[in-house]
């Protein structure tokens, strides 16, 4: 009896019940050959191999020692704001009002404030399958409703306003999330395409997302900014990617004037504020764009030598690589679980890639993603292997 009352007082919630990553297990897996003295080539952890940028780290080694780090604005600190509604200026062309720049703990922190200030419990939104895994998990934990939209290479794997509104036709939707480039797979939504899933989702009140993380990632088309196409959309990016700042967390959102006052109170409630230094540190790192461009062309080189080399080397059914960093890769013809074939890649070719299981809980396992943020040496060394290890099985 005791034990069980004791057993009840422990119980997580059912909202913790979000399914783990696995590419961990492959991260744990790869260091292991590494600490047995192996040289693993890794292609399965989303983030730049390069640091933030000079100017970065410098505004930042200026500033520490002087006073103390306080909290700042719940919604960041004024100047970069504004920095960052130029850069919607310098990119896009775009005026945006910085006060309707909201600056977060990376854009995984804007998707919880978006999410809380947009929906309520129980409201459905749709996502594309396959997607980044978050989107699910966040809206579980939050108490909505992911609605997954399988897509097609007639769409390069994007939500389409007819899917969107066959969804909607079965039982009504509050939401939509979309990204372009997307994660996993590198593919994006031409203008016209994007334009027109806002269209379709506004007219029958569907409320939009727009994840732009990838944005300055973008090699086939130039990506598009939601927040050109409709005042209404939630535009949600990040210093991770382009930026090279995963560690720092840091990331930002574009609202619509009225969500600016609600999620400020969210905001000032969760978190108070985004770290100081890290904002420091964004704010200049706009300074270093001639760096983080070099290391964008650097990308380029990279998804040439596997476009190329892949198919040489008996991948040649992936999706069109337009932008992020990543190629996701059909590999069926060789396995029917892509986890197993990750761990077999990984532990006799030493190389480390992402089973699709994580992103598509559908057809995942026909699909294997990689990550080409790496140096163009860890490109062909992998070509080589991944050649070397399909043509001995
Ligand atoms: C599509 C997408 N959105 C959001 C994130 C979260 O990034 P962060 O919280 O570092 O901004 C990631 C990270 O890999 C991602 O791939």
């Amino acid at each position: 009896m005791m034990l069980d009352s004791a057993r009840r007082l422990m119980m997580p919630s059912a909202r913790s019940d979000v399914p783990p990553f696995m590419v961990m297990d492959v991260m744990a897996a790869a260091a292991r050959i590494e600490a047995a003295g192996g040289r693993v080539v890794h292609m399965e952890v989303g983030q730049p191999a390069f640091g933030a940028p000079g100017p970065a780290i410098a505004a930042v080694q200026a500033r520490l020692g002087r006073s103390a780090l306080g909290y700042t604005e719940s919604l960041g600190f004024p100047s970069l704001r504004a920095r960052i509604a130029r850069h919607y200026a310098e990119t896009y062309g775009l005026t945006i009002a910085a006060d309707r720049v909201i600056v977060t703990t990376g854009s995984s922190a804007a998707f919880i404030l978006a999410f809380l200030s947009m929906f309520e419990a129980g409201d459905r939104v749709a996502i594309a399958n396959p997607g980044y895994p978050p989107y699910r998990h966040i809206l579980t934990a939050l108490g909505c409703e992911p609605v997954l939209i399988e897509t097609d290479a007639a769409t390069r794997f994007a939500v389409t306003g007819d899917n969107l509104l066959a969804a909607h036709r079965k039982k009504p939707l509050q939401g939509v999330l979309v990204a372009s480039p997307a994660n996993p797979t590198g593919t994006m939504m031409t203008p016209a395409a994007l334009g027109e899933l806002i269209r379709v989702a506004e007219d029958a009140g569907i409320k939009v997302i727009s994840d732009e993380i990838y944005h300055g990632l973008d090699y086939a088309m130039p990506a598009e900014t939601a927040a050109r196409l409709s005042e209404n959309v939630v535009v949600i990016n990040s210093f991770s990617k382009y930026f090279c700042m995963t560690g720092w967390r840091i990331g930002w959102m574009v609202v619509p004037e009225g969500l600016v006052r609600p999620i400020d109170r969210l905001h000032g409630n969760l978190a108070i504020s985004v770290p100081t230094l890290s904002q420091i540190a964004a704010e200049a790192a706009f300074d270093g764009k001639p760096e983080l461009d070099a290391i964008k062309h650097g990308y380029e080189d990279n998804r040439k030598i596997l476009i190329e080399g892949l198919p040489r080397a008996g991948l040649s059914k992936f999706l069109p690589v337009d932008g992020a960093f990543y190629l996701y890769a059909d590999v069926s013809e060789f396995s029917r679980d892509s986890f197993d074939f990750t761990k077999r890649l990984l532990q006799e070719a030493h190389v480390a890639a992402t089973p699709g299981v994580d992103f598509d809980p559908v057809n995942g396992s026909h699909f294997v993603r990689f990550c080409y943020a790496g140096s163009a040496a860890d490109m062909k060394e992998a070509v080589e292997r991944i050649g070397a290890w399909l043509h001995k099985r």
